[in-house]
């Protein structure tokens, strides 16, 4: 029976960080080192300003950190020591090349494949914990047994992460499932009872699920690809609403109850965002479209193409109700960050609504609790467009408060929903106040409650709605 005393974990982002911490925090007799190529993500880790905003994280750092938990950019040292390493860098989605802007960029899995099979020297488990298409498990494979030998042998497990940012510590304190790929080699099979073993330091065996390598990793894509759908399909619902009067929350929570929908995951948006949903789906269109799938690929497709559509319709809703111009008008956007809880803005909505904005010529005030402003100003620079944060001054403002951000505006636009722009937190008669009149707010998260700010005076738009 093979018992894991030290980990590593290749990659301290989003996903590499946070689990690794729990597991060291959940696993005292366990030695997790966390490593990454970055240096500056490592030192932010090993500092008091973790390098992610997630709740409860800093907690779970500081209470094992220099204990069984550390952070290192000696990747080499971490790999010869561990007998299980976790490989968890970033699988973006190509951006040129055969399949650009389709198929997942899968050379960051292959160069840390490579590092463990050049540098170990005992046996490994190797544990596939990046979202990656289905059967690259088997190029892993290839390459770790090209170079395996009688004294090192590699097993190689899929255990793909289904954390949501913002929720992050929660989710794999108390995950709904821990699932666990292997070959179904009596080696595979001994190296998942070694992972299922770590996990059930704290996680009910019954939550466990261990199945085939394809198996576990087409279900993380397959589970991202079901969410995302569920948005679309509510998105979708929602331009029907504002077109007839149904109320999208109302329409939500109608179908919710059925307990074969349930309630989750219906809550019309703006459209989704985040690092992973868009770049899964494209991942699994181009994966059917490799396996000669078409009409599978096309039904995936669908659930992006709805999302870009929604973000579009936003847009064409807020340009036509402030009278088809919004060219010098001042535009205060809430919330940068693709949702609440997080600093990460990858994929965010307001990224694309903001470029939006610039192109009709609008002013545009950001406020976000959390996302710094070089952030900002890097995810709305456009090589060759907008090269330089003094070209973006001109058309953008960034702010330390909602009240800032919204001061002589003429609308406000709430993308992120965060708990503070909250009709009950955030004092919208003193934005009212400060505002260009007519003064409009256009709620793309169904945050606010619009009859009360109707009656300050507000003009109010809300997705799915048509009151
Ligand atoms: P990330 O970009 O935040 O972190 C990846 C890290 O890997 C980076 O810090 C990078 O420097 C490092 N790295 C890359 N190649 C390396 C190498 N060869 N050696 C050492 N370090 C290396 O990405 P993330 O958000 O943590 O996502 C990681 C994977 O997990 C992706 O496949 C993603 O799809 C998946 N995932 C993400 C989430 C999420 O919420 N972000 C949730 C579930 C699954
Ligand atoms: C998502 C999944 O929920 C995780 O299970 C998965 O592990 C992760 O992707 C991943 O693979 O990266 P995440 O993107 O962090 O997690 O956050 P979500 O809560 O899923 O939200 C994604 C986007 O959908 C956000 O922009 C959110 O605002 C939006 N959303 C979510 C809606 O518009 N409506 C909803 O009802 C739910």
């Amino acid at each position: 029976m093979t018992v894991v005393k030290n980990i590593c974990c290749i990659g301290a982002g989003y996903v590499g960080g946070p689990t690794c911490a729990v597991l060291a925090y959940k696993s005292p007799d366990i030695k997790v080192t966390i490593v990454d190529l970055s240096e500056a993500r490592i030192a932010a880790w090993n500092s008091d300003n973790l390098p992610i905003y997630e709740p409860g994280l800093d907690e779970v750092v500081f209470a094992c950190r220099g204990k069984n938990l550390f952070f290192s950019t000696d990747v080499d040292a971490a790999i010869q020591e561990a007998d299980l390493i976790f490989v968890s860098v970033n699988t973006p989605t190509k951006k040129s090349g055969m399949g650009a802007g389709m198929a997942a960029d899968l050379a960051y899995v292959e160069s840390a494949t490579r590092r463990i099979a050049e540098v170990a020297k005992s046996p490994k488990i190797v544990v596939e914990k990046s979202t990656v298409p289905c059967r690259t498990a088997q190029s892993m494979r290839t390459i770790l047994e090209a170079n395996s030998t009688s004294e090192i042998h590699f097993d190689i497990l899929s255990n793909p992460e289904f954390l949501a940012e913002g929720t992050a510590i929660k989710d794999l304190l108390n995950p709904d499932r821990v699932l666990i790929g292997a070959l179904q080699t009596e080696s595979g099979i001994e190296a998942q009872n070694a992972l299922v073993d770590v996990y059930t330091h704290w996680v009910p065996k019954e939550r466990v699920i261990t199945t085939n390598l394809w198996s576990s990793e087409l279900s993380k894509l397959a589970a991202n690809a079901m969410l995302a759908q569920r948005i679309s399909s509510i998105n979708a619902l929602s331009a029907i609403c504002e077109a007839t009067g149904a109320d999208v929350d109302e329409v939500a929570f109608a179908c919710g109850k059925d307990t074969r929908l349930g309630s989750k995951f219906l809550k019309a948006s703006v459209g989704f965002g985040g690092s992973c949903f868009q770049k899964d789906i494209l991942n699994l269109v181009y994966l059917s479209t490799q396996l000669n799938l078409p009409e599978v690929a096309a039904y995936w497709q669908q659930v992006v193409i709805m999302n870009e559509y929604q973000k579009k319709r936003f847009v064409r809703n807020i340009i036509s109700t402030l009278f088809n111009t919004i060219t010098n008008k001042k535009i205060a956007v809430l919330g940068f960050a693709f949702k609440k809880d997080t600093g990460d803005t990858r994929e965010s909505a307001a990224i694309t609504l903001i470029k939006d904005f610039i192109q009709e010529n609008a002013r545009v005030a950001i406020y976000d609790p959390k996302v710094e402003a070089e952030q900002i100003y890097m995810d709305l620079s456009e090589p060759g467009v907008v090269d330089t944060q003094k070209q973006l001054e001109k058309n953008i403002q960034i702010c330390q408060s909602a009240y800032e951000a919204a001061d002589d505006a003429d609308a406000v636009v709430i993308v992120t929903e965060w708990d503070e722009f909250r009709d009950d937190q955030l004092d919208y008669e003193k934005i009212y106040a400060g505002m260009k009149k007519p003064a409009f707010l256009f709620d793309g998260r169904l945050l606010v409650n619009a009859a009360k700010l109707r009656q300050i005076g507000f003009k109010v738009s809300v997705i799915g709605k048509n009151e």
